[in-house]
């Protein structure tokens, strides 16, 4: 019989980890959280109900559910929901969707996620909570951070080193070898050729930083 999974997240993102619980199998979703909307507590949406927010934590570990998953594209705020969680003893199971690719000694981390399409190739190691999103691919040796996103589309070439908490946009592609710092945003559509350090905005072909960033607001999901 399957487990029980909370997902932490009531948005598209969501219902993109929702299908990948469903078709795993191990699980059953037992519901959503979301603590940016309370007026939706108790609602039904489209993947199923919205339980309240974090302040559910105790009742759904004291009711049986030891397993949860974030399901929010913004970088910081995933790990700190992850810590949340962690602290309050959930298991953060790694998910693959069916057509994903993960070459046999790749490494993810807990609460990450390989969602359809995506590839990630021999020698790479994934830290925890990282989303590559729909078909992404993530080439040999590269080591992805915890908390990055690498958004649908994006390309990375091998031993690309993406720091904690980047997000690589849309379509990306960053050229083999190129380390990218933590906290970083590259746009979407961008050609990362150069290094970028810590906490800039960068994007355009070839990227340049366009700034550097406090939060990256525009791309919260
Ligand atoms: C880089 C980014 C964060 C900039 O957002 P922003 O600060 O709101 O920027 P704006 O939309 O106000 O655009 C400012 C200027 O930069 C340009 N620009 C923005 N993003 C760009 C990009 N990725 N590549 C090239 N130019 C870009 C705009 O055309 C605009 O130019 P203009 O002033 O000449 O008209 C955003 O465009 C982006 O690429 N987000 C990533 C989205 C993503 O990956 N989603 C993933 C979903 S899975």
């Amino acid at each position: 019989m399957p487990e029980s999974i909370v997902i932490v997240g009531a948005g598209g993102h969501a219902r993109v980890i929702a299908d990948i619980v469903r078709l795993a199998g191990r699980y059953t979703v037992v519901g959503y959280l979301d603590d940016l909307h309370p007026e939706r507590r108790g609602a039904s949406w489209d993947a199923g109900t919205i339980l309240g927010g974090m302040e559910q934590l105790g009742v759904l570990r004291s009711s049986g559910v030891n397993a949860a998953f974030v399901a929010v594209g913004d970088c910081e705020a995933r790990l700190a929901l992850a810590d949340r969680l962690g602290a309050a003893g959930f298991d953060l199971p790694v998910l693959m969707h069916p057509s994903a690719v993960r070459a046999g000694d790749v490494t993810m981390g807990p609460g990450s996620v390989l969602v359809a399409g995506a590839i990630v190739n021999p020698g790479a190691r994934i830290g925890a909570h990282v989303i590559v999103n729909t078909a992404a691919s993530v080439d040999h040796e590269c080591v992805i951070d915890d908390g990055v996103h690498i958004a649908c589309g994006a390309r990375l070439g091998g031993r690309v080193h993406v720091g904690r908490g980047s997000w690589i946009g849309l379509g990306a592609v960053v050229k083999e070898r190129v380390h990218i710092g933590s906290g970083t945003l590259v746009g979407a559509g961008s050609l990362v050729l150069k290094d970028l350090p810590d906490d800039v905005v960068a994007y355009g072909t070839p990227a340049r930083v366009i700034s550097h960033a406090q939060s990256h607001d525009t791309i919260r999901g």
